[in-house]
């Protein structure tokens, strides 16, 4: 059957009903690709999978998320929406009001997004206004415009945001056949982190010492229940913009990974409760660690994605270097956003093209000494 969209694939355990009128650009159904070299190169025994959400239609989760809150925002009338965003959900956002045919503005902290990502949001045509300020101040303004004016805000303290998000965690146990051990991510505003552990909390028998892997049929079992057992999460900070590392909200923050440059997480409690449950933690890497690991990924594995999204991969090599996380584990990163988004991010810190005249001769020279 075609795939068309996280909702109608999961409607059972979606809000929706029949009635709801679905706006989707078939987000969703991303590969879980497993890492052929990395583990080798790292010295560890271990089978790691990139759930590359890159490949969702604008390029980042936040097209799960969005999916569902414009689906929502439209079947109760709305005829805009409003967010602020460090780039990704603008760029979200911006595409599915486009596709939903309704007014879209978007706060951005100025100069500090990824040139893909105003793009985006610029094409589709929202109303872009570039604060002279940060993220969590556009958070603030957001709340308070929503709450006067008739925009629905869509930042993932819109419960509908998190809903659509927790189907990563259906999709990586239908792909494993169960949840894996480890579960690593970046953490920014904090709420993929959360909607991750909400789609695993769902899919796991609460009875699984009682009976093992749930096919749904112990009357204990939610009707739902995939996995035997819900994986520790470990999220993962910019070094400068840690505010779960430090244990309170940071007024300042600062990494060259913009799109997690957020010192006041809005949803702080829920992530702190997924890293609990879990007995997981949080780790925080340096702008340095964070750029070796996206071109640790790109050059080893052939996937490209954003800073921010390596940042997960980042923390995870620190846990792999102390034993955290031990040999023998299954371990899914999520790479939360494609490397495209940020093209000057990425040309500073590879080596420039050979500027040759376009002369055979010339040309096989230089291919000769990089042989
Ligand atoms: N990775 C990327 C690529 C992101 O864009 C974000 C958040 C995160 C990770 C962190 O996810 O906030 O759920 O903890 N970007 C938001 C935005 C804030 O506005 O695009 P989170």
């Amino acid at each position: 059957m075609r795939y068309s969209g996280l909702i109608e694939k999961y409607r059972d355990r979606l809000p929706v009903t029949d009635a709801t009128p679905v706006i989707s650009i078939g987000e969703g159904n991303t590969p879980l690709i497993e890492l052929v070299n990395l583990p080798r190169i790292l010295g560890s025994e271990v089978r790691i999978y990139a759930k590359f959400e890159g490949l969702n239609p604008t390029g980042s989760f936040k097209d799960r998320g969005m999916t569902m809150a414009v689906t929502k925002a439209v079947e109760s009338g709305s005829k805009a929406i409003i967010c602020a965003s460090t780039g990704n959900t603008s760029a979200s956002a911006a595409a599915y009001a486009a596709r939903a045919g309704i007014g879209c503005f978007v706060l951005i902290p100025e100069g500090k997004i990824a040139l893909g990502k105003l793009a985006q949001a610029m094409m589709h045509g929202s109303t872009v206004i570039q604060i002279q300020g940060n993220f969590d101040d556009g958070m603030r303004l957001v709340q308070e415009l929503s709450a006067q004016m008739p925009v629905a805000l869509v930042n993932s303290v819109n419960p509908f945001r998190l809903q659509g998000q927790k189907t990563i965690a259906f999709e990586v146990i239908e792909a494993l056949g169960d949840a894996p051990d480890y579960h690593v991510l970046p953490v920014g505003n904090a709420g993929n982190i959360s909607a991750h552990w909400m789609g695993y909390s769902e899919s796991v028998c609460q009875q699984t010492e009682a009976c093992g892997l749930c096919q749904g049929q112990c009357p204990y079992h939610p009707p739902l229940a995939r996995a035997s057992k819900r994986p520790v999460m470990v999220g993962n900070q910019a070094a400068g913009s840690a505010p779960f590392l430090r244990g309170a909200m940071v007024d300042n923050p600062e990494t060259i990974a913009t799109a997690i440059r957020i010192g006041h997480p809005m949803s702080w409690s829920l992530a702190w409760a997924a890293v609990r449950e879990s007995g997981g933690w949080f780790n925080e890497c340096s702008d340095e660690e964070i750029l070796a690991s996206q071109a640790l990924l790109a050059r080893h594995e052939g996937i490209f994605c954003e800073p921010s999204s390596a940042t997960g991969f980042a923390g995870l090599i620190k846990d792999l270097k102390t034993g955290r996380i031990r040999n023998g584990s299954s371990i899914v990163c999520t790479l939360t956003g494609h490397g495209l988004k940020d093209p000057d991010t990425a040309i500073a810190q590879s080596s420039k093209p050979h500027v040759v005249a376009a002369e055979r001769d010339a040309i096989a020279a230089l291919i000769a000494r990089h042989l």
